[in-house]
C-alpha cells in the first residue's frame, strides 16, 4: 500500500505576518522547517484577496522548496495563469467566497464544469498533478472522475466540527460518507486526499479509512506550534533582558 503523506498548509503563518504588515514570520522559513521535519509537501492557498499568502511567497517558496509544493487556487483565469507561470508540483482547485473565514465547503462541480474541463488539462499539460476539493459525495466523485483529474480531496470540515463537539450520531454519519466516498474514488483509480479542520484526534479517527493517502493540515499545526513554541521564546527574552 502507498504510504500516507502529510501536506502542511502554512497559510496562517502569513496571516500572522500580515496582521502587522511585517516581514515576519516568513512562510518560506516555516516551509523549510516543515520540510526538514518530515513534511511530504507544503500547501499554500493564493486567494483572490491575498489575505494570507501573497504572490512573492509563492515565487520564493517555489524557488527554494525541495519537497512538492501544492498550490490551492480558485477556478479562475487569473489563478490558472499564475499556476502555469510558477508551475507548482500540485494544484488543488478549491471554491472561494470573498467573505468566508475559511474554505467553507467543496467545489460546486456542476456550476464550474465548463471552466474546470478546460482548466484541468491545461495544468496537466505542464505536468502538474490536479486535485479537486469536494464534499464527500458519490455524485461529485463521479463528476470529478469524468473530468479526468488525478485526485480528489475530501472536505473533512463537517466531520471535524461534529468530532470536536462530540456529536456521536453526526460523527458516525459523516465518517460513513467519507469512507464510502473514499472507497468509490479509489475504485475509479483516483488518489484520495482529506483535509480541513483536522486535529491529532480527528486525524487518528480518519486514518481508519485506508483509501485516504494524503492529509492536508494547516490551522491546527500552526496553532499547536504557537502553543508549544511560546515557552522557548519567553525564556530567550528573559535571558536577553536580564543581562
Ligand atoms: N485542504 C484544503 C483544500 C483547504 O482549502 C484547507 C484550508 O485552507 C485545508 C486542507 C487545511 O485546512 P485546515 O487549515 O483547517 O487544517
Amino acid at each position: 500500500m502507498k504510504k500516507k503523506t502529510l501536506g502542511v498548509n502554512i497559510d496562517h503563518v502569513a496571516t500572522i505576518r500580515n496582521a502587522r504588515g511585517e516581514i515576519y514570520p516568513d512562510p518560506l522559513i516555516a516551509a523549510q522547517i516543515c520540510e526538514s521535519s518530515g513534511a511530504d509537501s507544503i500547501t499554500i492557498h493564493l486567494r483572490e484577496d491575498r489575505r494570507h499568502i501573497r504572490d512573492y511567497d509563492l515565487k520564493n517558496i517555489k524557488k527554494k522548496l525541495k519537497i512538492p509544493l501544492n498550490l490551492e487556487i480558485a477556478p479562475t483565469k487569473e489563478m490558472l495563469n499564475i499556476a502555469i507561470k510558477y508551475k507548482p508540483n500540485y494544484v488543488c482547485i478549491v471554491p472561494e467566497k470573498r467573505k468566508e473565514i475559511t474554505t467553507e465547503g467543496g467545489l460546486n462541480l456542476k456550476n464550474n464544469m465548463k471552466f474546470l474541463k478546460s482548466m484541468i488539462p491545461k495544468l496537466q499539460r505542464h505536468k502538474i498533478r490536479v486535485s479537486l476539493f469536494i464534499e464527500p459525495s458519490l455524485q461529485d466523485i463521479k463528476l470529478a472522475y469524468s473530468m479526468k483529474v488525478n485526485c480528489v480531496e475530501l472536505h473533512t470540515g463537517a466531520f471535524c466540527g461534529a468530532f470536536n463537539k462530540r456529536r456521536k450520531k453526526l460523527i458516525n454519519s459523516y465518517f460513513k460518507k467519507l469512507k464510502e466516498s473514499s472507497s468509490y474514488a479509489k475504485k475509479l483509480n483516483l488518489e484520495v486526499h482529506a483535509g480541513h479542520g483536522l486535529t491529532y484526534k480527528s486525524t487518528q479517527k480518519i486514518l481508519k479509512i485506508k483509501d485516504i493517502s494524503e492529509f492536508n493540515i494547516g490551522h491546527f499545526i500552526v496553532s499547536e506550534s504557537l502553543i508549544h513554541g511560546i515557552a522557548f521564546v519567553v525564556k530567550r527574552f528573559k535571558k536577553i533582558i536580564s543581562k
